[in-house]
């Protein structure tokens, strides 16, 4: 009796389901509809690029006008002509009948954000003085702050070894002829080869123009008379990214990181660009097997050498944005096909492709690997996998001591090598070591992916596992929590280096007692109001506690979120593009960042550095969450972390289309909901955090979890719910019982 009647209670009950459907949605789904609702779509409002390529100042810097000066508003577009003028006040002269002139006119220009490209003047005429021989000369000179801007630029081609300019760009004017005359900033100069020369391309925020002339420019230049200036414009030189040529995006409810990302993809923006002769690094990078190519150039200033380290960055911010692969992959292929015999790749073509990095080769398999991933050109992964296994299997295994199976900086040719940031370290550098780690995992998955290189999969991967445990025994330093930076002799420094910590957490070496300890201590020890530094001291080189790089710390940042500390990594980024995005030059991401904020190299410093746009993939990949799993996003992962961002959406682009993310949460009601649109044929896994085990999940409206039950398809851990879904539409809802 008991029985019946309950299996009748559970009849009705499915009845009542299947002929009132609505009244049976639980609240959950109800409240989908609410958030769903995310504002519109208007991330283009945070677009840096120009929207013409012609562009012109902004403003004129009017504390630096000097001397005869007639408009010099005249030099914004629109705004009529500047007339500069400079002679010596009638009867002033010398006791040798020389004139003594007046102030010397000057004009500084604003061009409202960093730029690079090549100058043009038009010119309406101009008048000698006193009908002397040669016309007037002037002089440019660029900065991209105001704090180094000078009478030369705040970099030069002659600050690298060529030797055509003082560090200033000479320009002489036309007399007045009929039509307008127009001067374009190309390198080279325009008499017997070393007079009135110009330095070609400059990256630059501010110009400053003022009335001089060389001595060794004479007699085609003087230093008085008169110049009108119909207007001066600059030709845009790098990836022009417009709205309309972004494939990738994000927004989220936070304003500052929408803004930070898209400064960061201009910053890489500016660094692609065609590799050219008259503007690539002058210390012997023009590599006649990159011109004419579309590269990632590390700077847009200095050095215009596409180098690969960067690229481990700026090619996820390239992928990520405008997606034009070919940008890294002319790099990669390039630099692979100059390997040296015995495995080792060049980082750069400067120096005729012989400077002796020592990590550049692991970056090179790890760039390889990410193309990979974010493109699914295997037709380079077959082309490059010989090289891939002359780097591991000849070039690490020379350098590695046997006895501790660690590389060791000094053994075979490494003496005297380098790294990213020309660090002068010895012995078993953990930062080597665990780079190596993480690229012999990548290098196993390519094997694996590939499907025919099974042995080499196991023999790194096994490699991998050796190199790992040796990294654990032997540099980590327990007194104070966090791997040692390198040794000095046969005993550990007491150095701690930002490099090491962070890949050693990224490459699973450190476990998660050790990962916790080495994060605690970055916070503890490097936090500066800019970042966090690379160095816990100095005892590696003078100032290095107080450096931060925008580069190394993206790893950092990644192994935070990777770990689970969205807030620290939040926190961080806030500090470090904060920092960037209110001091001169603004919106560009810098090379480094030196003590109390400042430009670490002075003026040789370049504040529009592609390595550092590590923002873009720290977003994309963990807020929005997006990342590929497979080669081409084949299969993918996607896993907001999101920290204090209450929603986000965006598009990551693929070779087979893009994935779309958008997801929001209501604290107060414990929801978390989630839209993916992914390509038809990828599969992935979606992981929805779920604070507690009294959470419902659903997908696409059905139930896969109440907290209790959990279906095959679905697994449930450190906090997040993780379910296999194919390409498609798919949404998933995570809120309690009601
Ligand atoms: C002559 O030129 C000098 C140098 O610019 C200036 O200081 C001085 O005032 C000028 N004298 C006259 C009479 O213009
Ligand atoms: C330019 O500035 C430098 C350094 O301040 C100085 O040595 C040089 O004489 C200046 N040249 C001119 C032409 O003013
Ligand atoms: C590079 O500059 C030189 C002068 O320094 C000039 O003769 C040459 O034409 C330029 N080459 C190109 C490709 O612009
Ligand atoms: C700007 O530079 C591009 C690339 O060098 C060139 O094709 C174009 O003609 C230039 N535009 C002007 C107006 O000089
Ligand atoms: C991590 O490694 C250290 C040193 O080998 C060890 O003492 C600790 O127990 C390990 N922690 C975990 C969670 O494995
Ligand atoms: C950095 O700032 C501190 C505090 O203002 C100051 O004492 C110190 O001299 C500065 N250091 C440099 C190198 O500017
Ligand atoms: C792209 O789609 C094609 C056709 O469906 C498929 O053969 C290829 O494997 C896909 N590529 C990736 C990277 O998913």
């Amino acid at each position: 009796m008991f029985f019946k009647g309950f299996l009748v209670v559970q009849t009705l009950i499915i009845l009542f389901y299947k002929i009132h459907p609505t009244t049976a949605t639980p609240p959950i789904l109800r409240a989908q509809a609410q958030l769903s609702n995310l504002p519109a779509d208007d991330w283009q409002k945070y677009v840096r690029a120009p929207a013409s390529t012609m562009i012109s100042p902004v403003r004129i810097v009017s504390s630096y006008t000097t001397g005869d000066v007639k408009n010099p508003e005249g030099f914004l577009a629109g705004k009529g002509t500047t007339l500069i003028r400079r002679q010596a006040a009638a009867g002033n002269t010398t006791a040798a009948g020389k004139p003594i002139l007046d102030i010397q006119p000057q004009i500084v220009v604003d061009f409202g954000q960093n730029t690079a490209g090549f100058l043009s003047i038009k010119f309406g005429g101009s008048s000698s003085f006193n009908s002397t021989p040669g016309l007037p000369g002037l002089r440019l000179a660029f900065s991209e702050t105001l704090q180094y801007l000078t009478n030369v630029s705040d970099f030069s081609r002659s600050n690298n070894g060529d030797s055509i300019t003082p560090g200033s760009d000479q320009v002489r004017d036309i007399a007045v002829k009929p039509e307008p005359y127009t001067w374009t900033d190309d390198h080279g100069c325009e008499y017997d080869q070393k007079k009135v020369c110009v330095d070609g391309l400059h990256g630059f925020r501010y110009m400053k123009i003022y009335m001089d002339a060389l001595s060794v420019d004479a007699p085609y230049t003087t230093p008085y008379g008169s110049v009108t200036f119909n207007s001066i414009s600059l030709n845009y030189s790098g990836y022009h990214g417009t709205p309309d040529t972004f494939s990738g995006w994000i927004q989220t409810s936070d304003d500052n990181l929408n803004q930070w990302w898209f400064d960061a993809v201009y910053t890489n923006d500016m660094c692609t660009d065609i590799f050219r002769i008259n503007d690539t690094e002058p210390r012997g990078a023009a590599s006649p097997t990159l011109l004419g190519k579309v590269v990632l150039h590390d700077g847009a200033k200095r050095d215009r050498d596409p180098y690969v380290g960067d690229v481990a960055v700026a090619g996820k911010t390239s992928y990520l944005s405008h997606n034009i692969p070919l940008a890294a992959r002319n790099v990669l292929a390039d630099l692979a096909d100059h390997q040296r015999a015995d495995g080792w790749i060049p980082p750069a073509s400067i120096l005729d492709y012989t400077l002796h990095l020592m990590d550049y080769p692991l970056w090179w398999v790890v760039c390889s690997y990410n193309h990979y991933m974010y493109t699914g050109d295997i037709g380079y992964m077959q082309q490059y996998y010989s090289n891939m296994v002359k780097v591991l299997d000849t070039y690490y295994t020379s350098i590695t001591n046997p006895n501790t199976n660690l590389i060791q900086k000094g053994l075979g040719s490494s003496g005297g090598y380098g790294d990213y940031a020309f660090l002068d370290r010895t012995g078993s550098v953990t930062y080597y070591n665990a780079l190596y780690v993480l690229a012999l995992q990548h290098a196993a998955s390519i094997a694996q992916s590939l499907g025919n290189h099974v042995s080499d999969a196991t023999r790194w991967t096994d490699r991998a596992n050796l190199v790992s445990q040796a990294i654990r025994d032997r540099l980590f330093d327990n007194s104070v929590g966090a791997f040692f930076d390198g040794t000095c002799g046969f005993e550990p420094c007491p150095v701690h280096a930002q490099d090491g910590n962070s890949i050693s957490i990224l490459s699973g070496v450190a476990n998660s007692t050790q990962a916790q300890a080495a994060l605690d201590y970055m916070s503890r020890v490097m936090a500066r109001p800019y970042g966090n530094a690379f160095y816990d001291n100095d005892g590696v080189g003078q100032g290095l506690s107080q450096r931060v790089y925008a580069f190394i710390s993206y790893f950092e940042i990644q192994s935070r979120f990777q770990v689970g500390s969205p807030a620290s990594a939040l926190e961080e980024i806030r500090r470090l593009y904060g920092w960037m995005a209110t001091h001169d030059p603004q919106v560009t991401a810098w090379e480094g960042i030196g003590v109390n904020g400042s430009l670490y190299q002075g003026p040789y410093s370049s504040q529009a550095h592609g390595w550092a746009t590590g923002i873009v993939p720290l977003l994309s990949n963990n807020v929005l969450g997006v990342t590929p799993t497979g080669p081409g996003f084949s299969t993918w992962s996607i896993k907001p972390i999101p920290g204090d961002v209450k929603w986000a959406k965006g598009v990551v682009p693929g070779p087979n289309g893009s994935i779309k993310v958008s997801w929001n949460r209501d604290a107060d009601q414990g929801l978390f909901w989630l839209s993916v649109s992914a390509p038809q044929g990828s599969s992935g896994i979606i992981s929805v955090p779920v604070e507690s085990s009294t959470k419902q999940v659903y997908l696409n409206s059905q139930l896969v979890s109440d907290g209790h039950m959990t279906k095959s398809d679905a697994s449930d851990s450190e906090g997040y719910m993780t379910l296999s879904v194919g390409g498609g539409d798919n949404t998933v809802t995570v809120g309690y019982s009601i």
